[in-house]
C-alpha cells in the first residue's frame, strides 16, 4: 500500500476479528521492519509474538491493573472538567471520552486479541547520549521505537491492525518470567495485533503542522 496512506491511517486499533494472523504475515512484516535505524547499527530489538491463550490471559490480568486505575481517574477528571467548562474532555490531552471507552473495551478484551507482540531491547546495545542531563533519558528509545513503528506500518501494509501499549511494562519482571524472556532484555512495548473488526480510519486526530514544526526559530511556525 501507499506509504503515506499507511502513515496516516494506522490508529491504535481497539476492536479485532478473532482470526489468527498467519505466521508468514508476521514474518514478512518483521522482515521489513528490521531495516529501521538504531545507534551504531547494534540491533538491540527482539520481538516475541504471544498467541498462547493461557499466556495472553495472564498478560490481560496484569494489564487490567494499571489500566483500570488510569481509566477511573481519566473518566473522573473528564467529568469534572466537563462540569466546569461544559466541554467534553477539555484538556490538553486529546483522547475523547469515546476513545477512552473504546480503550476500555480493548482492555477488557485484552486476552482475546489475536496476538500480543512483546518488543524487547537489549539496553546495553542502545547508545543513550543524554544520561547526564539531569532529566529523563530518551535517546536510548531511539534505537528501539523506530523499528517498532516500522513493524506497525509493515503490519498495516498487510491489512493487520495494531495497538502500541506500554502499561504492561510495569510488570516487566513478571512478564519476563512468564514468557522466558532472556535476562539482558528489557520490555519496551506490547503491540496488540490482529485483523481489525472495523475498516481502518482514513484520518487520525493530530495537531496541525504549524503547531508542531518551526523554521529556524520557535516563533516561526512551519507554514506554506
Ligand atoms: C508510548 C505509547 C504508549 C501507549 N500506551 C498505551 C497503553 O498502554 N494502552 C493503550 O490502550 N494505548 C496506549 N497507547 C496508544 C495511544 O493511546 C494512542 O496511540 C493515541 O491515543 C492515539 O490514538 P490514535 O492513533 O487511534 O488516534 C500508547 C501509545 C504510545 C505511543
Amino acid at each position: 500500500m501507499d506509504l503515506i496512506e499507511a502513515m496516516r491511517s494506522q490508529p491504535a486499533n481497539r476492536y479485532y476479528k478473532p482470526d489468527p494472523v498467519p505466521t508468514e504475515v508476521f514474518h514478512r512484516a518483521m522482515d521489513n521492519a528490521r531495516f529501521g535505524p538504531q545507534g551504531g547499527n547494534r540491533q538491540p530489538v527482539r520481538f516475541l509474538i504471544v498467541t498462547d491463550p493461557a499466556k495472553k490471559a495472564q498478560l490481560a490480568e496484569w494489564y487490567w491493573i494499571p489500566w483500570s486505575a488510569y481509566y477511573e481517574q481519566a473518566i473522573a477528571a473528564g467529568e469534572a472538567m466537563q462540569a466546569e467548562s461544559g466541554d467534553v474532555m477539555a484538556t490538553k490531552a486529546v483522547m475523547t471520552k469515546a476513545s477512552m471507552v473504546a480503550a476500555n473495551d480493548f482492555a477488557e478484551n485484552f486476552a482475546n486479541h489475536p496476538a500480543i507482540i512483546v518488543a524487547c531491547a537489549d539496553l546495553a546495545e542502545t547508545h543513550p547520549t543524554d544520561t547526564d542531563l539531569g532529566r529523563l533519558s530518551i535517546v536510548g528509545g531511539g534505537s528501539v521505537y523506530p523499528i517498532v513503528q516500522n513493524l506497525c506500518l509493515a503490519l498495516r501494509n498487510e491489512g493487520v491492525a495494531t495497538t502500541f501499549t506500554t502499561l504492561l511494562c510495569l510488570f516487566e519482571p513478571q512478564v519476563k518470567e512468564l514468557l522466558g524472556i532472556p535476562e539482558e532484555l528489557a520490555t519496551a512495548a506490547h503491540i496488540v495485533a490482529g485483523y481489525p473488526a472495523k475498516p481502518f480510519p482514513t484520518k487520525l486526530t493530530r495537531h496541525p503542522v504549524e503547531e508542531i514544526a518551526f523554521l529556524d526559530s520557535f516563533d516561526n511556525p512551519l507554514t506554506i
